[in-house]
């Protein structure tokens, strides 16, 4: 299989499967507990279905939108996920530069394999940088002003980790960082040589947003350990309230699934908010965001850019959530299984057929412009 025999999401998981080293895919596709949200994620788009318009003139679609301040040529954008170098030893460059020529905006992790300045010079495109909040504020006001200089527009920071997920199938092979791998985690990369060649002929693996904290090298503190002991799970709305003013300006909270947060998130001054369960990683039997959508929509979306992610695979699923009223779908698996399977030319496919995903669903919906979708478009079963 190639990558000109990807035709969608499941053609590009299935090369990614193959790839890969089992460990790292089951890092991707995995999630927690029994992985029910995980699922539901992407089963929810299915009780709904769009009641499309005829005859209205369909031969220019424009399907640009502004969110949170940045202007994107498609309504999707690639979220932030960690270690994109273990995926593909161009990680985040790749990513980066297909956003940036499909004219979308892209997220940095914390836990990023390129630095964010890097990321910043290298395009124009719109970027995000994904924060955790330290114990230590002063790490956090120092980031935050990393940030600033390098130029990141928009500020995210992800509310829903407070804790680590129970990610098991990461258990079962000993997937962390650094690598603690099992028997049998061991055996998966023995059989898969071509990825640990690539892997040892490319610059060493770091963390460059972290590297003064991290050390992955002696193995000193493990990623687990920075969420355990580095991350303050102490955090609340006056820490974060604080973070929007020094931030001043774009700033966002991912992860925020309930009214109330919403409503709170508005008050403290946030400009977005993303409903995201984290792609099912973190609290397993949480909704779906796609069906959280609506009441959230209602309560603050003329308050605040309602924005969200976890379990898109198609462009109708992003039709459907940007008719229930959001701003933009951000996509995680979505660009990962490209990546891995073929780099930037993955990632960028991806993206394309997306695009052209986008383009037929909105000339069958009878639309021309995003702004024309809405409930009228739409019947839940
Ligand atoms: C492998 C992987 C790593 C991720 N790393 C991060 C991260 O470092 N920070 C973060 O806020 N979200 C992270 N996420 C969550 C994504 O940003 C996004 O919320 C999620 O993937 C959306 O679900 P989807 O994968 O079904 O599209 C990660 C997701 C995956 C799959």
């Amino acid at each position: 299989m190639r990558l000109r025999d990807c035709h969608n999401f499941h053609d590009f998981r299935r090369l990614a499967r193959r790839r890969l080293p089992r460990p790292i895919f089951d890092y991707i596709d995995g999630a927690a507990d029994d992985e029910v949200t995980h699922r539901r994620n992407t089963a929810s788009f299915e009780r709904c279905d769009l009641v499309p318009n005829v005859l209205r003139g369909v031969e220019h679609i424009d399907m640009s939108v502004t969110v949170l301040g940045q202007k994107l040529a498609m309504p999707i954008y690639c979220s932030p996920t960690a270690l994109q170098r273990l995926f593909h030893h161009t990680g985040e460059r790749a990513v980066a530069a297909a956003a940036a020529k499909y004219g979308t905006m892209f997220g940095v992790s914390s836990l990023g394999t390129v630095s964010l300045e890097e990321l910043r010079k290298a395009h124009d495109t719109p970027q995000v940088y994904q924060f955790y909040y330290h114990r230590d504020r002063g790490l956090n006001r120092a980031m935050m002003q990393r940030a600033k200089e390098a130029g990141v527009q928009v500020m995210m920071l992800t509310v829903d980790s407070i804790t680590g997920g129970n990610r098991e199938r990461d258990k079962r092979t000993g997937f962390s960082i650094p690598f603690r791998l099992t028997l049998a985690g061991m055996y998966q990369f023995g059989i898969k040589p071509a990825w640990g060649i690539n892997y040892l002929t490319h610059e060493r693996f770091k963390l460059p947003q972290l590297d003064q904290h991290v050390d992955m090298g002696s193995g000193a503190l493990s990623i687990s350990k920075y969420f355990t002991e580095m991350l303050d799970p102490s955090m609340n709305w006056d820490d974060v309230a604080e973070m929007v003013r020094l931030w001043n300006g774009q700033f966002c909270l991912k992860g925020v699934m309930s009214v109330a947060d919403a409503r709170r998130a508005v008050e403290i001054g946030c400009t977005g908010i993303v409903l995201s369960n984290h792609g099912g990683r973190q609290l397993d039997g949480s909704r779906a965001p796609f069906d959280q959508l609506a009441e959230i929509v209602d309560a603050v979306g003329d308050r605040i850019d309602v924005i969200m992610d976890g379990g898109i695979q198609r462009g109708t699923h992003v039709l459907k959530a940007l008719s229930l009223g959001a701003k933009a779908v951000g996509v995680g698996r979505y660009y990962l299984y490209p990546l891995a399977a073929a780099g930037q030319a993955g990632v960028e496919r991806a993206l394309d057929l997306m695009r052209s995903e986008l383009e037929r669903g909105m000339k069958l919906m009878g639309c021309t412009a995003i702004n024309q979708l809405s409930r009228e478009n739409l019947r839940f079963r």
